[in-house]
């Protein structure tokens, strides 16, 4: 059994907030620190401020006992034998990450610091930040011995987040030295040691045999630079499989059945492959250009990430062209668009395809109904109901008379939807699918003029509505 350690999180944003209650999860005290008043008396009210499973629970299992929110740095820092940053690092104009949020915690933690603290980076930062951050901490005059800065990188998904921490595939762990590595060694060792999954309550993986993650320790900078090259070669695998799409379009072949193919070689795996309309959210667009950035800085042209963002880009105005063939004209045609949120399973729109096509086609004079399980109200927000913009409570309701119906995120519910109905309430039975969801054969078999992505025209098995619009 692993001593209780205090723990102080800077930040309740995705991977605060969740690093936060994982921590209270697997046995720590842990003290979250934000800025933000009122996002803070929320979470002390226990209210949940992002859509992810397991989170309102496991909240509300530790609230008042092992996490506890706060805006005091200062004290927490001061109770806390490890701070883990993780505040924002937003992309700024040339594409680098802004890092002014880690540089203002830097200093707040550096005028705290006492006696000896591992300040741990847990935002996506780019290589040499550890050194920025030790050299902002000794110039608030700390001396080195009080401290050592260390990178522990989080690779959880959003709508998944909690099952990702708990159930991590490995544990990064970028050291200095053995003082740093033994405090993380023993934050994650519920985890590593493998006795956090035999708890009654543990949240469940999605492996049933659970082999607890490996510790992989490295320098700190190798961290740093694990983590954007993670996600860069994610968002790679995403634009290599769309230009497949493409090809497959072209050639007459099913992306599918590609993408399985050649997923099905261990050296490549089945993740990742699935095309689409291109990737989005908080995370992919950011680190691409950053990690491109980082790269240029050092003296190395990494064309590769511009050309995964100029397909990731094509694909977007591909998907467009496509909605456009498909209705001839744009003024004056409803769309129904099912799916706002960047992916299915989460509330989240930041860089989301989806919203930026339906500004897109609002753009172009059509009138837009649109529905999501979970995201209607953040895009409100960025996109507030008009004359040509409505938001539906279901599927059917955002169908009914619709010219076409889009698919924009894959959410399960959509998979789910009873396909008579939905043949029966649209005006024209045409449905284009940027996710992929549905099988050709069935789509034409109800009666759908179905297009998706990659996979060579629409199959019409009846008379279809877009021939009967021709002039
Ligand atoms: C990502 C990384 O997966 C995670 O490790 C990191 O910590 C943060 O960034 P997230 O942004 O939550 O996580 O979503 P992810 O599931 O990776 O999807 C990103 C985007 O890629 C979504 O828009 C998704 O729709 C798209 N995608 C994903 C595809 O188009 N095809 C795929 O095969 C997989």
């Amino acid at each position: 059994m692993t001593e209780k350690i205090t723990i102080a999180v800077v930040g309740s944003g995705y991977v605060g907030l969740v690093a936060s209650v994982c921590f209270a999860e697997i046995g720590h005290q842990v003290i979250c620190v934000d800025n933000d008043e009122a996002k803070i008396s929320s979470l002390r009210d226990g209210e949940v401020p992002i859509y992810e499973e397991y989170l309102p629970e496991l909240l509300a299992r530790h609230r008042n006992k092992s996490i506890e929110f706060t805006t005091d740095l200062h004290a927490a820092t001061r109770r806390s034998q490890a701070i883990f940053v993780a505040v924002g690092t937003p992309q700024s104009q040339t594409g680098s990450a802004d890092l002014s949020y880690v540089d203002a915690v830097a200093s707040e933690i550096a005028r705290s610091i006492t006696e000896y603290k591992v300040i741990v980076e847990k935002s996506t930062v780019p290589v040499y930040t550890n050194e920025w951050i030790s050299r902002v901490i000794e110039r608030n005059g700390v001396p080195r011995d009080l401290f050592d800065v260390t990178s522990n990188p989080e690779f959880l998904r959003e709508g998944t987040a909690v099952v990702d921490f708990l159930h991590a595939d490995r544990i990064v762990i970028g050291v200095e030295n053995e003082r740093a590595a033994t405090l993380l060694r023993a934050i994650y060792e519920p985890l590593t040691s493998g006795r956090y999954y035999q708890t009654v309550d543990a949240v469940p993986g999605v492996r049933s045999s659970v082999d607890p993650p490996p510790i992989l320790q490295t320098s700190t900078k190798a961290a740093e630079l694990i983590k954007h090259a993670s996600n860069a070669f994610l968002a790679m695998k995403i634009s290599f499989i769309n230009v497949v799409s493409n090809v497959c379009e072209a050639a007459g072949a099913d992306v599918e059945e590609v993408s399985r193919g050649v997923g099905a070689d261990a050296r490549i795996g089945p993740k990742f492959l699935k095309a689409g309309i291109g990737y989005g959210g908080s995370c992919f667009p950011k680190d691409v250009a950053a990690f491109r950035y980082v790269a240029e800085q050092l003296g190395v042209d990494f064309g590769l990430l511009r050309e995964v963002e100029k397909i990731n880009a094509e694909q977007k105005r591909r998907f467009f062209q496509k909605v456009r063939s498909a209705l001839w004209t744009f003024r004056g045609k409803k769309l129904a668009v099912l799916g706002l949120a960047f992916k299915g399973g989460t509330d989240d729109i930041r860089e989301s395809p989806a919203i930026d096509l339906i500004g897109q086609f609002l753009m172009e004079g059509c009138i837009v109904s649109a529905y999501d399980p979970a995201a209607i109200e953040r895009t409100k927000q960025v996109l507030p109901p008009s004359g040509t913009l409505s938001y539906a409570k279901d599927a059917y309701e955002a169908a009914g008379e619709a010219d076409a119906l889009l698919i924009l995120t894959d959410w399960q519910e959509f998979v789910e939807l009873d396909l008579d109905r939905l043949r029966y309430t649209l005006r024209y039975p045409i449905v284009i699918d940027g996710r992929n969801l549905f099988d050709r054969v069935i789509m034409a078999q109800h009666g759908f003029t179905y297009l998706s992505v990659g996979r060579a025209g629409g199959v019409q098995v009846r008379d279809s509505a877009l021939t009967s619009r021709l002039p």
